[in-house]
């Protein structure tokens, strides 16, 4: 069996919503500090609803993938379904990632996260700080 599905291979080739919204409402910024990758999400947030999601990552092929997948998952979607998004969704998603890569898709979910409780942050909103774990560590390292 290949190592990648079709669908990380594609995502990895062909990413969607790569780029910067300059006038973003959220934007998330997290780092794997064990391989040195970095995700970042950009929000257009209307009515609680996201109508545009853009994403840059320096980072691995799986990262590349989780993240145009993930974004993929939440354009359109009311914040509640962003906040929802798990790794595990997004992984299932591209039809499953190697166990040492698994990580990778935790970027995703993280930097989501990140940009919503920016936009949150920013315009005052109060929202249940539980949602959003502070130094989370990776599943993968432990670190
Ligand atoms: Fe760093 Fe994939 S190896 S995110």
């Amino acid at each position: 069996m290949a190592l990648y599905s079709e669908k990380v291979m594609d995502h990895f080739r062909n990413p969607r919503n790569v780029g910067v919204i300059e006038d973003a409402d959220g934007v998330g910024e997290v780092g794997n500090p064990v391989c040195g990758d970095i995700m970042k999400i950009y929000l257009k947030i209307e009515n609680d609803i996201i109508t545009d999601v853009k994403f840059e990552t320096f980072g691995c092929g799986s990262a590349i993938a989780s993240s145009s997948m993930a974004t993929e998952l939440i354009k359109g979607k009311p914040l509640s379904e962003a906040l929802a998004l798990t790794n595990k969704a997004v992984t299932e998603a591209l039809d499953g990632l190697p166990a040492h890569k698994l990580h990778c898709s935790v970027l995703a979910e993280e930097a989501i996260k990140s940009a919503v409780k920016d936009y949150y942050d920013k315009n005052g909103i109060e929202y249940d700080h539980s949602q959003f774990p502070e130094g989370e560590s990776c599943p993968h390292c432990g670190e």
